[in-house]
């Protein structure tokens, strides 16, 4: 029986493309979530009968909000409902399975590397079924029928069991509740040389790939372990937690520095890697050897036609414009076309669709390619094992290698988080009138020789997207760039990037904190930071 409840609008929910979140309190409260996903039904058409993916990352409430999105997805008229056992599914994973389900799109329950627990984060998205984040046009749609929402449909039935493999019906509808690792690992055995990654291992090759009590245990659990023949014990943290056992999932030098620790120490496995809440972040050290995301990108480029499923070829590399210039050499050397394309995954989605684009990736430890429509944290690593399956060579040897082929692209991203939006808002705005008197400015020995407003123009859609922020541009290859952070919560956080680029092999083992001083003065007298936020050093870097 298909209940119609009334309800009405509930303020301040305005979801991006990595969809809607809040503390989980809010999410709590009566009718929120329903409000929310009926927005989401409401704004879409034409899935009548259709397949409807919905898994999250296992934080705390994921079980509690499956159940209401199940009854609500069988009474607004979906077919076929296929959800990951125990309500487990990694972002990528859940994007992979669309994919492979031709389902007319799905439902992720994650807040990513935000806390969980009763007091932590959660968050509702929506994909479509190319397997990627909505589109603006969908979000906007969401976001103004959260406004007027005013009824929900949904079913009165007892909850089901999300542990059982296996079909019952809802409604009109039927649930398959499915393993959720079983379709991401296949895929991986086709894009990667398992046995020559298994020969690697048994070699003796030694990695710790931390989970964080997230996701992305049991995939890696299944894949490294039981599937590739690393060693038991490879996998830490390989049980999802509710409150990820109050660690935050972030694979950052913050909260991973037991990993970067570890990797410089005399016991260092030869590869240390871990993935953030969902699953779709990577980290990834050497043996007293960390890569930068924008060098990883760069290398896993510049070496993807040694795993199978790129044997081919890429068709080309998109990078956020923060990413450092690292895979531009790449792409150069390669001939093929490096894309420039503003922060956030969703812009490298009409590159992927389209062919243009095999391999992206964002500073901010987000690498993926066409294989599914999201990053992909354990893909990262698989490419990565593949390619020391194939080389033979250490983490450490292949990075250096690499500088010494390409140069190196010194790079580090200073935060400042829980500015006053005023402050930060003003010095943006100041800097966006200083922009025409930037360039042939000389600071030191570096000179200016562009500066503006990053613009893109979607060259598959031919959406054009302004003001994503400035760059300094200095002869030589060097930069910064100014941003305001997208995803904070509190106050603004204000992102500043700088990147040196050093051809010579004989500088490239300086601290990068060190090699870009200058340039990091440079910053901050360009910005007026200190002036216009009362800051003086960064909160995060990274
Ligand atoms: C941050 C990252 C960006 C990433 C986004 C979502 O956004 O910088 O690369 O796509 O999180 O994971 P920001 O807070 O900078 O807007
Ligand atoms: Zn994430």
């Amino acid at each position: 029986m298909i209940k119609t409840i009334a309800t009405a609008p509930i303020d301040g929910q305005k979801p991006g493309t990595s969809g809607l979140r809040k503390k989980v309190p809010v999410f709590q409260a009566p009718h929120y979530v329903a409000n929310f996903v009926q927005s989401i039904f409401d704004s879409l058409e034409g899935f009548k009968g259709e397949t409807l993916v919905v898994g999250g990352d296992g934080r705390y409430f994921n079980r509690e909000a499956i159940q209401i999105v199940l009854r609500m997805a069988a009474a607004n008229g979906f077919g076929r409902i296929v959800v990951g056992q125990g309500g487990i599914l990694s972002t990528p994973a859940a994007s992979n399975l669309i994919r492979a389900l031709k389902a007319f799109g799905g439902i992720v329950l994650s807040a990513s590397h935000n806390p969980g627990g009763p007091d932590g984060d959660f968050g509702i998205k929506y994909n479509i079924g190319n397997g990627g984040p909505a589109p603006e046009k969908i979000t906007d749609a969401v976001f103004a029928r959260t406004k007027t929402i005013d009824r929900y449909l949904t079913l009165d039935t007892p909850d089901l069991d999300l542990d059982a493999v296996g079909t019952t019906s809802l409604g009109g509808a039927t649930v398959e509740i499915v393993d959720p690792v079983t379709a991401y690992a296949a895929l991986m055995e086709k894009l990667f040389d398992f046995a020559a990654i298994r020969t690697l291992f048994a070699s003796g090759f030694t990695m710790r790939f931390d989970a964080m009590s997230a996701v992305t245990g049991p995939y890696a659990t299944e894949i490294l372990e039981r599937r590739l023949g690393a060693a038991p014990g490879t996998v830490l943290n390989g049980t999802p937690l509710p409150d990820f056992g109050g660690h935050h999932p972030d694979p950052n030098l913050v909260h991973a520095k037991h990993l970067l620790d570890l990797a410089f120490s005399k016991d260092a496995p030869d590869l240390c890697a871990a993935s953030d809440g969902d699953g779709d972040r990577n980290l990834v050290i050497g043996r007293g050897q960390f890569v930068t995301p924008s060098d990883s990108l760069a290398l896993l480029a510049a070496n993807a036609h040694l795993a199978p499923g790129y044997a081919r070829g890429i068709a080309g590399i998109a990078r956020s414009m923060p990413t450092s210039g690292a895979a531009d050499r790449v792409a150069e050397k390669l001939g093929v076309t490096c894309y420039e394309t503003p922060t956030g995954w969703k812009f490298f989605g009409n590159l992927l669709d389209a062919g243009l684009a095999t391999i992206c990736g964002e500073e901010s430890a987000g690498t993926g390619s066409d294989h599914v429509r999201e990053k992909d944290g354990l893909w990262a690593v698989l490419l990565w094992l593949n390619i020391l399956a194939a080389r033979r060579e250490s983490v450490r040897d292949i990075v250096r290698q690499h500088w010494a082929t390409y140069g190196r692209n010194y790079y580090s991203r200073h935060d400042y988080e829980e500015v006053a939006s005023e402050g930060a808002n003003a010095m943006m705005a100041d800097l966006r009138k200083a922009l025409p008197t930037l360039p042939g400015r000389r600071f030191g020995d570096l000179v200016v020789a562009a500066a503006d407003d990053f613009a893109y123009h979607d060259p598959v859609d031919g959406s054009d997207s302004k003001a994503q922020g400035i760059r300094v541009l200095f002869e030589g290859g060097s930069r910064i760039v100014f941003r305001l952070s997208g995803t904070g919560t509190a106050g603004a956080t204000v992102r500043i990037y700088i990147e040196r680029f050093e051809p010579d092999p004989a500088k490239h083992d300086r601290d990068p904190q060190d090699a870009l001083a200058d340039l990091i003065t440079i910053a901050g007298d360009i910005s007026g930071l200190a002036r216009h936020t009362g800051r003086t050093a960064p909160t995060v870097i990274t």
